[in-house]
């Protein structure tokens, strides 16, 4: 393992208020997401909206890594330009998402664990070799009664640290996402306590399992109150909640931490991360960064509908939401103006 590597690729990803973005949707949830919009769900299709990404002008300049999906890879521009290539040469850092998707968890009803250690170290090696630099594997831990149970946590954590472990070995640096959903009733008390449970089970696993952590990046979800929690919260509420629970949990070596949207409209996932920059600048030992795959794309998605003739507003509108959360990691984001 060539730690030097690790750490510098770690410390690239969330260098220079720069965020990662999330271009890795599996098949099904690509299609679900093109079938709410009245896109032909076809590999066809899949390829022309990720062409439309990677060829956005200037996502350089607020965007340091993208994790990619294994079809995505082998594709190419219609002029026959490989994305890898063109993401590279913008000077991207391409990275892979490498779970194969969370499963029935048996013996837990309503939990899941994720799947995809078999025969990880073969992949990860083949990835390398092609350039990329980084992988994801996604957790999801359910909030609700009885849950996240023990066996859920622990689970998910052990499989966590062991996808860690193997990127490193490959020379990949482990995005480690343990997502709490916001499905459910909850509050945003039961969020942060549930969130701060997970992340000391995943700390653990990674100790356990040897993960160096200054060569890895965390990307959690915010804590925020269930999607159809009764009680309303502020922005502001909502980012004390996320980074003191942050603050406890998760070991200042850590170089970054870059959440994800998880369901959050773009404008909250912006403002409440700046919220989080302004409120905590000069209080937190980790750089707070972003790695949105809705919060970035859902605004594009929407103009695009499919038609070549929407490409360039498309992209407009990907670069515009990719600026924005450059601005919230530097407390300078304003939903009222154009950056
Ligand atoms: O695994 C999920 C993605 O990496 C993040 O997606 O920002 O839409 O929650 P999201």
């Amino acid at each position: 393992m060539n730690q030097q590597m690790l750490r510098e690729t770690a410390k690239q990803l969330v260098a220079n208020n720069k965020g990662l973005l999330a271009m890795d949707e599996s098949n099904p949830t690509c299609y679900k997401r093109f079938a709410d919009l009245g896109i032909p769900q076809t590999l066809e299709a899949r390829r022309a909206y990720r062409e439309l990404i990677v060829t956005t002008p200037g996502l350089a300049d607020c965007i340091s890594g993208a994790i990619l999906y294994d079809e995505t890879i082998h594709q190419k521009t219609i002029d026959g330009t490989p994305f890898l290539k063109i993401i590279m040469d913008a000077g991207i850092i391409p990275g892979i998402k490498v779970d194969t998707g969370a499963k029935p968890l048996a013996g837990s009803p309503g939990e899941k664990v994720t799947e995809g250690l078999d025969g990880l170290r073969d992949r990860l090696a083949e990835y390398s070799k092609l350039g990329l630099r980084f992988a994801k594997w996604r957790a999801v831990i359910a909030v609700g009664a009885g849950m996240p149970g023990k066996a859920c946590l622990e689970a998910n954590a052990h499989a966590l640290a062991r996808y860690a472990a193997l990127c490193q070995e490959a020379g990949l640096v482990p995005i480690v996402e343990p997502e709490v959903l916001m499905q459910g009733d909850h509050t945003l008390e039961r969020c942060r306590d549930v969130s701060e449970e997970t992340l000391r089970t995943v700390f653990e696993q990674l100790y356990t399992q040897g993960v160096v952590l200054e060569g890895m990046i965390l990307k959690p979800s915010m804590v925020l109150p269930g999607s159809v929690c009764q009680q309303q919260y502020s922005i502001n509420e909502v980012a004390d909640a996320t980074v003191l629970c942050l603050l406890r949990a998760v070991p200042a070596a850590v170089p970054g931490i870059a959440f994800l949207s998880g369901g959050q409209s773009a404008e909250f996932a912006s403002a409440r991360l700046n919220a989080m920059n302004i409120r905590f600048k000069g209080r937190m030992p980790w750089q707070l960064a972003f790695s949105f795959a809705r919060a970035i794309q859902q605004p594009a998605m929407e103009i695009w509908r499919g038609e070549g003739a929407n490409i360039v507003r498309a992209q407009e509108a990907l670069l515009y939401r990719a600026r924005c959360n450059s601005a919230a990691r530097r407390g300078e984001y304003n939903s009222d103006h154009v950056i």
